[in-house]
């Protein structure tokens, strides 16, 4: 089984199946962005599942495909069918800017994608076509609607909440997620890349303490094991997450790892440690072998992320590996 050094079980394998977006995100990709992989060193489905293969016999049992905009790739619904079929695989989840999703909802929850998180940061139109770089808030909106139709519920919205940008609206977003039934989360912006660390931190400390004052809500825990704290309504039945990489880190509890689109596999978000699986796979490697240079790079996995103590230090955007 996969346990790193620091005795952390990693169950947990986000995948991105492209590193393209429609969207350019003040905080993410920059406009004129160019440095896309190539499709020919894109892995293909039966290289995705032989590797996720892998994992689910290490005892990964929880993936989530993301981005760039996996709704982007081609065919996805067909690759999560084909995952989500998988021994060990308990759980496949999708991470989308929700612009493509009315189209596809239906698809994926046939494939079986059991849960979905949608990027929403702003619900004023305008601003949304100022951070997310395009004019979508109505396609994202009707995105939401098709998911709720098609069955998928508890949808979490992922807002990055930045100051003097869009944190004016945290209480409006709090209150469209009561109303809409979703558990919100606010995420700190984390400086990966020059877009990360240009756009304007906002500390979620003072702000959770904040929200749980005006909307009567105490901690609360939410099964799923990701990096978010919660807050809760008494009832138990509204939640928001606080995603705070910066104010107060959660490396110590960290279970997973990341698979690039050319089947590159980070260890951290925050480090540039990585094990190159795609020319393995490509070279006619066993299953054995497989198996054994994932296990190799887990024991490598670094202990934690300095974001805080040495910002300058990763080029990658959060498109090239998923957030
Ligand atoms: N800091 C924090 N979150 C980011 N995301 C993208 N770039 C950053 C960043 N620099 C988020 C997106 C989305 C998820 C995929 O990652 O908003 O919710
Ligand atoms: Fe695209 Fe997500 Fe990056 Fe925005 S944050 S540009 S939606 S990959």
């Amino acid at each position: 089984m996969l346990v790193d050094p620091f005795g952390r079980s990693i169950e947990y394998v986000r995948l991105s199946v492209t590193d393209r977006c429609d969207l350019r995100c003040t905080y993410c990709m920059p406009e004129g962005f160019q440095g896309f992989e190539e499709p020919g060193h894109w892995l293909n489905f039966a290289e995705i599942e032989r590797l996720i293969g892998a994992f689910g016999r290490l005892g990964v049992k929880r993936v989530r495909m993301t981005g760039g905009e996996p709704l982007l790739r081609r065919n996805l619904p067909q690759l999560a069918a084909r995952l989500s079929a998988l021994p060990g695989i308990e759980d496949l989840s999708l991470s989308t800017n929700a612009t493509q999703l009315a189209r596809h909802a239906q698809a994926l929850k046939d494939a079986g994608v059991s849960r979905l998180n949608v990027s929403l940061d702003s619900l004023r139109p305008e601003r949304v076509a100022q951070i997310n770089g395009r004019d979508v808030f109505s396609r994202i909106m009707a995105g939401l609607e098709a998911a709720h139709r098609v069955g998928f519920e508890r949808i979490k919205l992922n807002m990055v909440a930045m100051a003097g940008v869009n944190d004016d609206e945290i209480d409006a977003m709090v209150e469209f997620a009561m109303r809409g039934h979703y558990i919100l989360r606010l995420i700190e912006t984390m400086p990966m890349g020059d877009t990360g660390r240009a756009s304007s931190f906002l500390d979620l400390q003072p702000v959770k303490a904040r929200l749980a004052e005006k909307y009567g809500l105490v901690e609360a825990s939410l099964a799923g094991g990701g990096p978010a704290r919660y807050l809760g309504s008494p009832d138990g039945r509204f939640n928001i997450g606080f995603i705070t990489p910066l104010s107060q880190h959660f490396c110590g509890t960290c279970n997973r790892v990341r698979v690039a689109v050319d089947g590159t596999l980070y260890l951290c978000l925050g480090q540039d440690d990585k094990a190159e699986l795609g020319p393995l796979l490509r070279a006619g490697a066993s299953d054995a072998e497989i198996e054994q240079a994932i296990l190799n790079a887990v024991a490598r996995k670094p202990e934690r992320h300095e974001f805080r103590e040495a910002p300058q230090k990763l080029v990658r955007f959060m498109s090239m590996t998923g957030g």
